[in-house]
């Protein structure tokens, strides 16, 4: 799937929400969250982004892996 890392916390644009086929975008506190088990992979939000928070879960840039988990956690903490 999919990931939202750093670079969305407080600027939370959302362009990407309105890109996605299968809304699996949503929003939290401080930033954005994709949701790994709905995500179907199709990439059309990543070019939304006007700060490039997002990328393939597999691409993260290192340092922020924490993101991959973290986009997890928010589905299932509940
Ligand atoms: Fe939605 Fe596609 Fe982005 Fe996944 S890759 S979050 S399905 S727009
Ligand atoms: Fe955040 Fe970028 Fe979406 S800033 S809300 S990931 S368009």
């Amino acid at each position: 799937p999919f990931v939202i890392a750093e670079a969305c916390i407080d600027v939370t644009d959302k362009s990407c929400m309105e890109e996605c086929p299968v809304d699996c975008i949503y929003e939290g506190v401080r930033k954005l969250y994709i949701n790994p088990f709905e995500c179907i992979d199709c990439g059309a939000c990543e070019p939304a982004c006007p700060v490039e928070a997002i990328t393939e879960d597999r691409n993260v840039e290192e340092g922020s892996e924490v993101f991959v988990d973290d986009n997890a956690a928010f589905f299932t903490s509940v």
